[in-house]
């Protein structure tokens, strides 16, 4: 089965074609640098970037993979959470697609297909525990199957990457400013008191990562005295203090996701596997403290390589391929849903026709 996947959740464009549960071949436009100028992502811009992008991108990635259009199978689109405009300019274009071509159409909740992503590179193994720690969102997963992600905590405001990208923001980071704090982290010393660990004073499974940042804003203002070039690209660039600061932050970040996860294992004791996915799943300390997590508890730990990350569409075609593989779609009258709504449990299930299909089709 070949299936085409396409991403415009937020500020990436993307469209990647999986057949066989192998990427073929991926296409990625960034607006990172429109938004930059305004220190975060302006929505009715971004909607008009994946505007201006998806048609040309369709057609690099289908003459790159040597593929025609009619040779697709499957159209694969995230349908949210995510920002509406953005959202609607690729469900838009998927839904004609698929209409056209007459393939089947699936639409996808983009966080589920983030905690997917790894099968790419390595086994996925069901039941696991899923962390999904993105720009917008941070959730502890039951992950049953592919199809079914039981959420077990999110957060109750700011998600890690929000948190990472504000506080970037007030040091004078390039936007989004994650990425380089994590660099500035490895280079600085961490002051395990300087920072709270917040929300950890409970039972639950939740997040709130707001304190935090207020806490890091405060210290910023009292302590810092901000003589660095502004916009900052690059570690070279920062003092001492700056990569000192960014070192302390994340491991109070880090820190505390990791009490959650452990809880979260403790009370799902069969699950043996944990992923981590999302964009903030790139982050050197997370990853190297999940890795340690799980083999002190005998377990798997598996993130996917950083650039499968961040936002792309190699995982929208590979979670579409899976779940489509099992019989899942959905009708033409599939909604984009914004970022703050549920995605609906909504898709429709062929079961007995799937099986002869797959073979007429492989
Ligand atoms: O998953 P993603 O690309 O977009 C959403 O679906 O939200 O995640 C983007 C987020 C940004 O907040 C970015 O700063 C953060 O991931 N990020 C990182 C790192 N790389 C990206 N945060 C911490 N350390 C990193 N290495
Ligand atoms: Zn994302």
């Amino acid at each position: 089965m070949l299936c085409l996947g396409i991403e415009s959740s937020c500020d990436e464009t993307a469209l990647a074609l999986v057949q066989d549960g192998h990427l073929l071949g991926s296409v990625l436009a960034s607006q990172a640098d429109v938004h930059a100028l305004f220190g975060g992502v302006v929505p009715e811009l971004a909607s008009r970037e994946h505007y201006r992008y998806i048609g040309p991108l369709f057609d690099e990635l289908m003459s790159r993979c040597r593929r025609r259009a009619a040779d697709i199978n499957l159209v694969s689109v995230a349908r949210g959470p995510g920002l509406l405009g953005s959202l609607l300019v690729g469900v838009a274009f998927a839904k004609g697609l698929a209409l056209g071509l007459g393939a089947r159409f699936l639409g996808l909740n983009h966080l589920h297909a983030h905690l997917l992503a790894v099968g790419l590179e390595q086994t996925l193994a069901f039941p696991c525990l899923g962390l999904l720690v993105s720009g917008g969102h941070t959730h502890i997963y039951r992950m049953e199957a592919p199809w079914r992600c039981l959420p077990l905590g999110r957060t109750l405001d700011d998600a890690a990457g929000e948190a990472f990208d504000k506080v970037g923001k007030l040091l004078g980071l390039a936007y989004p400013g994650g990425r380089l704090m994590d660099a500035l982290a490895r280079a600085g010393r961490a002051d395990a008191r300087l920072f709270p660990r917040p929300y950890l004073d409970n039972d639950n499974l939740d997040f709130s990562f707001s304190g935090l940042k207020t806490a890091a804003a405060a210290y910023i203002e009292r302590y810092l005295d901000g003589s660095w070039p502004r916009p900052l690209h690059c570690v070279e660039d920062a003092p001492q203090a700056l990569k000192d600061c960014c070192a302390s932050f994340n491991l109070a970040v880090v820190d505390t996701v990791c009490v959650k996860v452990e809880r979260a294992l403790d009370r799902q004791p069969d699950l043996r596997t944990l992923i981590v996915a999302g964009g903030v799943a790139a982050n050197t300390l997370l990853r190297e403290r999940m890795a340690e997590l799980m083999r002190r508890r005998d377990g798997k730990f598996l993130a996917p390589s950083p650039a499968l990350c961040t936002d792309n569409a190699a995982m929208t075609a590979y979670a579409g391929w899976l779940l489509g593989g099992a019989g899942f779609y959905h009708d033409l009258r599939m909604e984009a849903i914004p970022r703050g709504r549920v995605a609906p449990e909504d898709m429709l299930r062929h079961a007995g026709q799937l099986q002869s299909e797959e073979r007429r089709l492989s």
